[in-house]
């Protein structure tokens, strides 16, 4: 895994826009993974940017996302679909039907993540996957436990995770309490995994990320089985 430190907020998000914008260049018809949360909106920034000055092409772009929470409309300002409309696909030229994000009103969400999984695989495979890391280390909603499935599955979201994402709610009570999610094996196939982590809250889920040994009691450590890992984090994460 290659460690990018970075000074701040601004320069990771700069860095990884950099790598994501090369990928599009050298492929313009790249399937993009994408993710939701706060550490990934300055990188969406600065991708609407290279798109509004004609740097970047996204017309043939197509992208998968991580993660929905269940159940939820995709109108919900909460749902991680309305999050990517308005953080990054209603301000580039992407064709909006070229991207996917779980369902949160399937019907049958085990059908749902075999359907969102022959997809991926039908699309090429995710050329570059962005990621984020849970505090407690998981990778979109793979949440540390005895197993983890591999395939997109629903899912429960754990204690800590909800207590984290209330932030973003009027009260820990209207956090959704399941999600969908890509599960590690379908995150594993991408040919290429950019992980992203700031500030000092996220140190020691970024240390047992680089330092323990694999477990499903830290999802994250699953990449170090992947032979094309960037990690990009800034300076307050490397050194807590
Ligand atoms: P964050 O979430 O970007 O909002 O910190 C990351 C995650 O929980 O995976």
């Amino acid at each position: 895994m290659r460690v990018i430190v970075c000074k701040d907020y601004n320069q990771m998000s700069e860095e990884a826009a950099k790598i994501i914008s090369s990928q599009i260049i050298l492929k313009p018809n790249s399937v993009l993974g994408l993710a939701t949360g706060t550490t990934p909106i300055g990188t969406y920034k600065r991708l609407i940017e290279m798109n509004k000055s004609g740097y970047l092409d996204f017309s043939k772009v197509k992208s998968f996302n991580l993660d929905e929470y269940y159940p939820i409309k995709p109108d919900n300002v909460q749902s991680y679909r309305y999050f990517m409309n308005e953080n990054l696909f209603n301000h580039v030229n992407i064709d909006i039907n070229n991207t996917r994000v779980p369902n949160g009103m399937a019907p049958d969400p085990v059908k749902e993540g075999a359907d969102y999984d022959a997809q991926i695989e039908a699309a090429g495979g995710i050329d570059l996957q962005l990621l984020g890391i849970g505090r407690n280390g998981h990778i979109a909603f793979n949440e540390p436990d005895e197993a983890l499935i591999s395939g997109t599955h629903a899912t429960s979201l754990t204690e800590d995770t909800i207590e984290a994402n209330s932030r973003l709610f009027n009260s820990i009570d209207e956090v959704p309490t399941k999600a969908l999610t890509m599960g590690m094996g379908s995150i594993l196939k991408s040919k290429m995994i950019v992980l992203l982590a700031n500030g000092k809250n996220k140190h020691n889920a970024f240390k047992k990320l680089l330092d323990e040994e694999i477990t499903t009691s830290n999802p994250s450590t699953f990449l170090k089985v992947h032979p094309n890992v960037v990690l990009i984090c800034d300076e307050e994460c490397y050194n807590g």
